[in-house]
């Protein structure tokens, strides 16, 4: 049996990676087949009680498992980069998930941010490279507390990283069309852009010179995506890159409440993580209105990435049903559902 970590972690993660959990028990269960969960009780409460978000062995036992379910980090009264790099970042980079897949579509019913053409829909992957680019530990606080204070970061590119991301991209556009787009900012950002547009281009030249490989500047791209989000079909970008224009990209199509992701590794060494994109939500989270479809949909990929195919299309197609009715939608899609409402839509769409 294949066997899954569940890390609900902080705010709405508590909420929406159990109502996920649910949804993908009964579609397996439906499937006559079943998976084992292992729930890990990590994030800010275990740092206030133990010091740390995760146990010094918390990534030997992450990989005893076939995957990793994690729901969100982060709370306003621990520093953010206290959580992040104390659970999230460290389990993408331990188990080397290069690669951040993040599909954003439209869904039938659900009008989009922003005016598409009438017979148009949105349906991209953005590929964000996961583990170097601009969230590198290479810096440092210099002079704390004095008038000459200073910090400093450095971007670290390289050509392996840039290599094997671009690949990873360039074989998404095959299976979607052919068209690549990729983000840079070579105009002002002087070594490392240049770099990451010249490996990109290699990259995509010597593996399928039939992608159509468009470099476009991230602040033009930006715009591009928010006017004509129809029109893109794969965009590879850095870590930092990715990330804006993940949570962008989903907002265009409805609400943050429908993007999922998924941290690969795509050589199979180590588990692979599967997260909504969106975080803890403090905002909302406590009030039980949390939108569970993003996370939902993430273990739908979770469960592609494990062989079980066919729970997964139910899924997606029982999400798809319950956002055709505004009954059960959830208020960041303008519904009245609450996300327990939204969850049972889920399950009643899924094949008995
Ligand atoms: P956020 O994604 O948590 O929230 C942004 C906005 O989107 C909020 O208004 C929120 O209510 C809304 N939203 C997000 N998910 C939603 C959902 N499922 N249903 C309905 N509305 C939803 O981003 P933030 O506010 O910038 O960050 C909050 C905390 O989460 C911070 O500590 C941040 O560092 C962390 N964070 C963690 C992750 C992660 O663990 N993967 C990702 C992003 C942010
Ligand atoms: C994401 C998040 C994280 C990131 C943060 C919380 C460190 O925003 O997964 O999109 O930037 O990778
Ligand atoms: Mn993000």
């Amino acid at each position: 049996m294949r066997s899954i970590a569940a890390i609900p972690g902080d705010g709405i993660g508590t909420e929406v990676l159990p109502s996920a959990a649910r949804v993908i028990d009964r579609a397996l269960s439906n499937a006559g087949t079943s998976v084992s969960w292992t729930w890990l009780p990590w994030g800010c409460d275990h740092l206030i009680e133990h010091g740390s978000m995760m146990p010094t062995d918390g990534i030997a036992a992450l990989s005893q498992h076939d995957a990793v379910f994690l729901g969100a980090v982060g709370r306003p009264d621990v520093p953010d980069h206290e959580s992040l790099w104390g659970l999230l970042i460290p389990i993408r980079r331990a188990f080397d998930q290069y690669v951040n897949l993040r599909p954003v579509r439209s869904f039938p019913g659900v009008q989009t941010r922003v005016r598409i053409p009438d017979d148009a829909v949105v349906d991209m992957v953005i590929v964000r490279e996961n583990t170097e680019g601009e969230y590198s530990e290479l810096g440092g606080r210099f002079g704390r507390g004095t008038d000459r204070e200073f910090a400093v970061q450095e971007n670290v590119f390289t050509r392996t990283g840039i290599q094997r991301i671009a690949t990873y991209a360039v074989q998404q556009a095959q299976a979607r069309g052919g068209s690549l787009v990729s983000a840079t900012k070579s105009n002002g950002i002087i070594h490392t852009m240049p770099f990451w547009d010249e490996v990109v281009r290699e990259v995509v030249e010597a593996a399928s010179p039939s992608v159509n490989l468009r470099s476009v500047l991230i602040d033009a791209l930006a715009a591009e995506l928010v006017q004509r989000p129809d029109r893109f079909q794969v965009i590879v970008a850095s870590n930092l890159f990715g990330d804006i224009l993940s949570d962008l990209a989903a907002a265009t199509v409805g609400s943050l409440g429908l993007a999922p992701s998924a941290n690969l590794d795509p050589e199979g060494r180590f588990p692979s993580m599967f997260e909504p994109v969106h975080g803890s939500a403090p905002d909302i989270a406590g009030k039980g209105i949390a939108n569970p479809v993003a996370a939902i949909w993430t273990g739908a990929m979770m469960l592609e990435h494990l062989g079980l195919h066919e729970p997964a299309t139910h899924i997606m197609s029982a999400i798809e049903a319950s956002l055709l009715n505004p009954a059960t939608r959830t208020a960041d899609l303008g519904g009245t559902a609450t996300m327990a409402e939204s969850e049972a839509a889920i399950l009643a769409g899924l094949p008995s």
